[in-house]
C-alpha cells in the first residue's frame, strides 16, 4: 500500500511510468473504462476545488469505479469536531483509495499515517500538490516533448504556491533545467525549497526581462486565502500580469501553463494565443490522475515512503497554518539541507533549529 504525499514521493522512473501510461490512456480510452470496476474513490476535501476534485472524479468514473466523499467539510462529522486520523480511520473501511485535500498544511500527511488504504494529497494549505505536478509534467512532455533541457518561469505567488513547490522540487530531477523566479519580495519562493536547487534559480524583477528566455511560463494566483492581512493582499494581487502585448516578447514556441482558478493574472486576450496551453492542461489532469490512481490500485511500485528519514522530535511547530496546530498527532522532524531542522508536516524551520 502506497501514498502520494509529495511529488518525490514517485522516483523519475515511477513518474515516467504514470505519464506513459496516461498517453496510453488518451490513446486506448475503451481499454481502461472497466480497470476500476468494483473499487472506490473516497474524494475528502475541506478545501474548496473545482479541477482536482472533478478531475479525480471524473478519473475514476473513467475507469469504471465509483467515488464517494465530501466537498465540504462542514457537512461531515468533522464539523463535530472529528479528527483526520479519526475520518480517515473510517473512510478505510468504505472506500479503496483516498483523494484528500486540506487547509492545513501535512493534513494529508497524517492522513496516511492512520489509513489502511492509499493516501493521495490533493493540495494541502500552501505545502504541495503533487497530482497539480504529474498534470504540468504531463502537459509539458505533451506540449514539448521533453522534460529536459527547459528554462520554466515561475510567476506570482512562490511563497504560498503549492504548484509551484511540488513542480520545482519534480522538475528539479531533469537534466539541463533552470528556473527563473518572478515574485514580489513578500511572496518569494520559501528557503526550503529554493536551497533544493540554488544554482538552478535566477530571480528577475518582471515578466518583460525572463520573457525571451523562457520556454516554460507557469503562471500562479496570489492566494488570498494565505493571507492574514487583507490589505497585504490588495497591495500585491495584482503584481503581474500577463497580456498578448507581453506575450509578443516570447519565444515561438514558449508555452504558457496555469495550475488555475486565475483571477486577473493572465488577460482574457492570451487565451485565444496558440502558447496559452492552461485549459489543456486542465484536460490532462484527468488523465494523469487515471494513470495514478490505477498505480495505486493495481501496481507493486518503488515509491519511497514519504515518512523516510524523520526523526521524533519534542519540539512544537510554531506555523499556524501546520496541523500540528489542531491535531494531536506525533512530532516529527527532520534535517535540511543547511542544517535546520524542520517540521515534517509543513517544512517550517523550527524555532530551537
Ligand atoms: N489546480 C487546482 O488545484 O485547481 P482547484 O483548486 O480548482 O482544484
Amino acid at each position: 500500500m502506497r501514498h502520494l504525499i509529495d511529488s518525490t514521493d514517485l522516483s523519475v522512473k515511477e513518474t515516467q511510468e504514470i505519464l506513459n501510461l496516461a498517453l496510453d490512456i488518451i490513446e486506448n480510452r475503451t481499454m481502461y473504462s472497466h480497470v476500476c470496476a468494483g473499487k472506490k474513490l473516497a474524494t475528502l476535501f475541506y478545501e474548496p476545488s473545482t479541477r482536482t476534485r472533478l478531475s479525480f472524479t471524473a478519473a475514476m468514473m473513467e475507469l469504471g469505479g465509483n467515488v464517494l466523499g465530501f466537498s465540504d467539510a462542514s457537512t461531515s462529522s468533522v464539523s463535530k469536531g472529528e479528527t483526520v486520523a479519526d475520518t480517515v480511520r473510517v473512510v478505510s473501511a468504505f472506500a479503496d483509495i483516498i483523494a484528500m485535500r486540506h487547509y492545513k498544511e501535512g493534513g494529508p500527511f497524517v492522513a496516511s499515517q492512520y489509513s489502511r488504504i492509499p493516501v493521495i494529497n490533493a493540495g494541502d494549505g500552501g505545502n504541495a500538490h503533487p497530482t497539480q505536478t504529474l498534470t504540468d509534467l504531463l502537459s509539458i512532455r505533451r506540449e514539448l516533448g521533453h522534460l529536459d533541457n527547459l528554462t520554466i518561469g515561475l510567476c506570482g505567488d512562490l511563497k504560498y504556491g503549492r504548484t509551484v513547490h511540488s513542480l520545482i522540487k519534480a522538475m528539479n530531477r531533469y537534466e539541463g533545467v533552470k528556473f527563473v523566479l518572478i515574485a514580489p519580495a513578500e511572496l518569494r519562493l520559501p528557503d526550503h525549497i529554493k536551497n533544493l536547487a540554488p544554482t538552478k534559480c535566477v530571480e528577475t524583477a518582471t515578466l518583460e526581462e525572463a520573457l525571451p528566455t523562457l520556454d516554460v511560463l507557469y503562471m500562479t494566483r496570489v492566494q488570498q486565502e494565505r493571507f492574514a492581512n487583507k490589505d497585504d493582499y490588495e497591495r500585491l494581487k495584482d503584481s503581474f500580469v500577463l497580456d498578448a502585448r507581453k506575450m509578443q516578447l516570447a519565444k515561438e514556441k514558449m508555452i504558457v501553463l496555469h495550475p488555475l482558478p486565475r483571477v486577473k493574472e493572465i488577460s482574457p486576450d492570451v487565451d485565444s494565443d496558440s502558447r496559452a496551453a492552461y485549459f489543456r492542461q486542465v484536460e490532462n489532469g484527468k488523465f494523469v490522475r487515471m494513470a495514478l490512481i490505477y498505480t495505486l490500485l493495481h501496481k507493486t511500485t518503488e515509491t519511497r515512503e514519504h515518512s523516510e528519514s524523520l526523526s521524533v522530535t519534542e519540539e512544537p511547530c510554531t506555523n499556524r497554518r501546520c496541523i500540528t496546530a489542531t491535531e494531536p498527532v506525533e512530532r516529527l522532524s527532520y534535517e535540511d539541507h543547511d542544517g535546520k531542522r524542520r517540521c515534517a508536516y509543513c517544512n517550517h524551520v523550527l524555532a530551537n533549529s
